[in-house]
């Protein structure tokens, strides 16, 4: 039978892409039979994948809504946002700003053709389908332009993308980049996928699932993920805690010990302030 997907242009229905198997694991409906093939598989080798990437969606959420109540921040750039979702980041941010704006960047074909499921009635989001490893193009689109004042301070959401580019595209350098586009008071939130805590199998099995998809996966050590907040000053975890980065279950949680789980250690995260 024909999935209406496989019709989507630009989409590889040979192939799992990082957006559709988030989608699946997230319980979404914008995946295919690959993906679901494949992201069964790593389910059954990595049991705690589910609690992880929920984890890493809630640090989303939470991050994207602190930086519109604690630190106000009005506009917003969602750089490899993903497919619409629940709480999709306008919804998330637009709970206490209504008015505030949000850019949302993907370059997986996927995201661009349920984009409009992105678009608020009132035009305060636009979509652009931009691959990130080219920051002039992105911080140079119209779209974005036309909804992004860099005067002002700016919430800039990387969450669970940079270990989709490889060491070769200069992650760090990419993140700066965006980073310098802003204005001084804007806000970075960075989650990373790491296997500093994974068993080797775990994490082979990940590697072969995203061997197979149309990006590849490159866990990054807490050093080195750490490095992305570089020249920024750290949002303390919980109040009251050190800055630093933490894994993505424990940020700003409500409840840091029912938070903390193997999942939620899957991922490193932030929230730093550009000074
Ligand atoms: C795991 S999802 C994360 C979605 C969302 N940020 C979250 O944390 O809930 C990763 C997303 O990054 C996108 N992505 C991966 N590499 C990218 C690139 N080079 N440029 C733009 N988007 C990219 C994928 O298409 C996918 O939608």
């Amino acid at each position: 039978m024909t999935e209406p997907e496989q019709a989507v242009p630009g989409v590889d229905a040979t192939r799992p892409s990082p957006a559709r198997l988030y989608d699946y694991y997230l319980g979404g409906t914008h995946n295919l039979p690959v993906d679901r093939e494949f992201g069964d598989r790593l389910k059954a080798a990595v049991p705690d994948l589910e609690d992880g990437i929920w984890a890493n969606r809630a640090f989303h959420q939470r991050a994207a809504n602190w930086m519109a109540a604690e630190a106000g921040i009005r506009q917003f750039i969602d750089i490899g946002s993903g497919l619409p979702t629940q709480d999709n980041t306008h919804q998330a941010v637009q709970e206490i700003a209504p008015s505030a704006r949000v850019v949302y960047v993907d370059n997986d074909p996927m995201v661009a053709a349920y984009a409009a499921q992105l678009l608020a009635a009132d035009g305060t989001t636009a979509v652009i389908t931009m691959d990130l490893r080219d920051p002039d193009a992105v911080l140079g689109h119209p779209d974005l332009r036309a909804m992004i004042d860099f005067a002002e301070p700016v919430g800039l959401l990387m969450t669970a993308v940079m270990h989709f580019v490889a060491d070769g595209s200069d992650p760090w350098g990419l993140v700066r980049r965006y980073v310098d586009a802003t204005a001084a008071g804007s806000y970075l939130a960075l989650s990373h996928f790491t296997a500093d805590r994974l068993p080797p199998t775990q994490v082979q099995a990940g590697q072969a699932v995203y061997d197979r998809a149309t990006e590849n996966i490159h866990p990054r050590s807490r050093a080195e993920i750490a490095r992305f907040f570089d020249g920024l000053e750290l949002v303390p975890a919980q109040q009251g805690a050190e800055p630093d980065v933490t894994y993505a279950g424990m940020w700003r949680a409500e409840n840091p010990e029912t938070a903390d789980s193997d999942g939620a250690r899957g991922l490193y995260c932030g929230v730093a302030r550009r000074p």
